[in-house]
């Protein structure tokens, strides 16, 4: 698929006159669906015979994911099933000290939270929470000396969204990851409100760790995902979760030769020690298909071409009593633009009469919000407007 800017045109199965929710999940493109398609026969009309090529592509989508992040090499990047067990994987192999600190922010998405309590629990750790960042509205940076003062209280990692899913707030991360720095914590980041549609790159904001999900900037579908572990970090690791593709060599007795089935050999030395089994070939040709895409776009230019959609989006919202919580300085901003309703209009109420008119948004933590990507276009928006404008003076007739 040749991917143009507002051009949604191999996106033929969406229902929505607009499409404003790939914060939640992005419909798969037909490229998409060919791509699973082409797995699924192939392994149809050669069963074992298949893996071999697709294992070797999955290989080639590591090389994309990492380009996509900065990444130095893509032995610094597994393939995983989602965010969460990328986050599993970091919680369960650090080697804990009882009493390390975590630090992270309220308001962050419960997958960068619930294996911190876990590790936590499991090995006396201290886990803190930062009160929920403020998006500043008025051309202020982020204020980041809460952080500040918790790295000089010490801790051992920082977990950070690299953009809120309720507020779209861009994180700063090249800041953070200078104090983690600064203070000998580690970094760890949640990445899939970003990856695809945000630039990120994980040398300048020197991130040791980035969990990513496939099936929303990136277009990909459920079930995929991947994990970035800074190369240096990985001698460090002691990795709970491992299984029989974690070593070394650990198919080779599978290929012909006696004597290859062994339990002795040693765990990978880098992230692919996270590969722990047979994974989704189907998946990650899914992901394939739409990262190509995206490289072939940028995650600058996405980012770009968004930010008109969202001003005038903004701007509507505002004339209808909305108030937005998009951060007033650029360098803060995603690609979600996320508003609270007037008093007398009822969240759910409002996306149901938006999804009715066949606007898709999403209503998360009480904000309205909308997640436009490269395919949408500023036409979207006035359909997106006249129906608002609809339904609200359907409710308050
Ligand atoms: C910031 C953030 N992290 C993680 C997730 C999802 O995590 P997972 O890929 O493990 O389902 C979401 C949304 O579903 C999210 O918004």
């Amino acid at each position: 698929m040749n991917a143009r800017l507002g051009d949604r045109s191999g996106f033929d199965a969406v229902q929505a006159r607009a499409y404003f929710n790939h914060a939640s999940m992005s419909p798969p493109s037909r490229a998409v669906r060919a791509a699973v398609l082409e797995t699924i026969d192939s392994y149809a009309a050669l069963g074992a015979g298949a893996w071999m090529h697709w294992s070797e592509r999955r290989a080639l989508l590591r090389d994309r994911l990492a380009r996509l992040i900065g990444a130095r090499h893509a032995d610094e990047v597994v393939l995983v099933p989602n965010t969460s067990y990328g986050v599993i994987d970091i919680a369960t192999a650090i080697d804990w000290q009882s009493g390390d600190r975590i630090i992270t922010w309220a308001g962050e998405f419960p997958t960068n939270v619930t294996p911190w309590q876990r590790a936590a629990d499991r090995f006396g750790l201290e886990l803190e929470f930062l009160p929920a960042p403020c998006v500043p509205t008025d051309g202020a940076p982020l204020d980041l000396e809460p952080l500040a003062r918790a790295l000089r209280r010490g801790a051992r990692l920082v977990a950070a969204s690299a953009v809120q899913f309720q507020t779209g707030l861009r994180m700063p991360l090249e800041a953070i990851g200078a104090l983690c720095a600064a203070h000998g914590a580690l970094f760890f980041v949640d990445g899939i409100q970003a990856v695809g549609a945000v630039p990120i790159d994980v040398d300048a904001a020197r991130i040791d760790f980035l969990a990513c999900g496939g099936h929303k900037w990136l277009m990909g579908v459920e079930g995929t995902g991947f994990l970035y572990v800074r190369s240096a970090r990985t001698a460090a690791l002691r990795p709970l979760v491992a299984g029989w593709l974690s070593h070394e060599d650990g198919a080779a007795f599978l290929f012909g030769a006696r004597d290859e089935l062994r339990y002795d050999r040693h765990l990978r030395g880098t992230a692919q020690v996270f590969d722990v089994g047979v994974t989704s070939s189907t998946g990650f040709a899914a992901l394939d298909a739409a990262t190509a895409s995206l490289e072939a776009l940028g995650p600058a230019v996405i980012h770009s071409h968004v930010q008109p959609i969202l001003d005038a989006l903004e701007r509507g919202l505002t004339a209808e009593g909305f108030r937005s919580v998009r951060a007033a300085d650029p360098e803060l901003r995603s690609c979600i633009l996320s508003a609270i309703p007037p008093a007398d209009l009822d969240l759910a109420d409002c996306a149901r009469g938006l999804s009715d008119r066949g606007i898709a948004v999403a209503t998360p933590d009480g904000h309205l919000r909308f997640s436009p990507h490269w395919p949408n276009d500023l036409a979207q928006v006035d359909l997106a407007l006249d129906a608002l404008r609809e339904w609200i003076s359907m409710v308050r007739r």
